[in-house]
């Protein structure tokens, strides 16, 4: 399947080298992305909050080669050559080589560091592949600038264009990473709910959100840091063949349209509910797969138990969400940061390896620096 609207025309400039540089976040997501069909294209919609502490950095130096038959790029992951990223990479570039046909006629160095450490458990492909599609961009810009219109209406299609392709092509590097273009709150997947939303890419969520969700808190409390047991690949593919799966998948259609309402009224102990079921379904679907796991921790169950009865005790608006892992994502709005904080710090850092932690919040996308 090759989108037309993603196909470039033939390119004006002529480069002979360069070097481009993205920083882009990691997201998490509220309606969980678990199921994919051929070519990225998700099983149900998703929508996740966009990070800000949590980033690659990655830099792309380009220049021209001789030789167009293959690709040619090596990969530096804090100074250090890795060797081990280079599938993938290789993986991304013959999916996208259709919607990018200058991957051949440079020879590429991808410097990248995360701001995170590599090690913590929390996938870095969102915000890898995103920072990736977007140093692409930059050099597809570079490449048809002459062909820009000038004035600020063709400006900003531009923009928007730039910014869909990105997520398109950061789609098919990792599902997820298409959510890690733009903030705050993005949704992927084709729905009803969400006017404009597509399965090629993610968009910024068009309504009304309350307040009580501006600046929302996410404190990842890191309780196992070690390899995934399940990568999200294969953990995908455990939706073939589900028991369960069209359910789950009518389920997340049925949670973003319930989503919308609570977005707009602001109601905390509503949106608590919907994520933490979508979180725990996450789980439910890969305990009940064939093969089966269980990726929660011990800890990660006395985490969530002791959010339950502090939030009994107090009325307070802290609730979790998780990934693919054993890692918890602490949520809790703004007002509330100092008293559910001081709780983390008490109560639930003593579950986590080596007592590490990250304190994130609600971001608004990815920058392209100068250096
Ligand atoms: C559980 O985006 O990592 O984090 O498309 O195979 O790269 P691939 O999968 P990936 O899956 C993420 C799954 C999830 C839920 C989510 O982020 O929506």
């Amino acid at each position: 399947m090759t989108e037309q609207k993603f196909i470039p025309r033939k390119y004006t400039n002529t480069i002979e080298s360069g070097k481009v540089t993205w920083e882009s976040p990691s997201n998490i997501a509220l309606v969980k992305y678990w199921g994919k069909k051929k070519d990225q294209i998700p099983e149900n919609p998703s929508i996740s909050f966009t990070l800000n502490n949590c980033k690659t950095i990655t830099s792309l130096s380009f220049s021209k080669k001789e030789n167009t038959s293959d690709f040619e790029f090596e990969v530096f992951l804090d100074g250090e050559k890795k060797d081990d990223f280079k599938p993938k990479i290789e993986t991304f570039f013959k999916r996208v080589e259709v919607y990018l046909p200058f991957l051949k006629y440079y020879k590429f160095k991808i410097d990248t560091k995360n701001t995170f450490p590599h090690s913590s458990g929390i996938a870095s492909s969102a915000s890898g592949m995103s920072a990736l599609a977007l140093c692409l961009m930059s050099i597809e810009k570079q490449l048809s600038e002459s062909n820009v219109a000038s004035g600020a209406v063709e400006a900003s299609l531009n923009n928007e264009y730039f910014n869909q392709k990105a997520s398109f092509l950061a789609r098919l590097g990792s599902g997820s990473a298409c959510r890690s273009i733009e903030g705050d709150l993005i949704v992927w997947g084709k729905n009803k709910t969400v006017e404009g939303s597509s399965d090629l890419f993610g968009i910024k969520y068009p309504y009304k959100v309350h307040d009580n969700f501006k600046n929302y808190q996410d404190t990842i409390l890191l309780v196992d840091k070690g390899e995934k047991q399940v990568s999200s690949t294969v953990g995908h593919n455990l939706m073939f063949n589900h028991p369960y799966a069209q359910n789950r998948f009518n389920q997340a259609h049925d949670n973003l349209d319930a989503l919308k309402p609570i977005l707009e009224s602001g109601n905390l102990d509503a949106f608590i509910q919907l994520i933490e079921s979508e979180a725990l379904t996450l789980h439910a679907m890969m305990m009940t797969s064939m093969p089966y796991f269980i990726l929660m921790k011990p800890n990660t169950l006395e985490i969530i138990n002791k959010i339950w009865t502090f939030r009994a005790e107090t009325g307070l608006h802290i609730s979790f969400t998780l990934d693919a892992g054993a890692n918890v994502h602490v949520l809790y709005p703004k007002n509330e940061a100092s008293k559910i904080l001081e709780f983390i710090k008490n109560e639930l850092v003593a579950y986590c390896q080596n007592g590490h932690y990250i304190c994130d919040q609600i971001g608004l996308g990815a920058n392209q620096l100068t250096m």
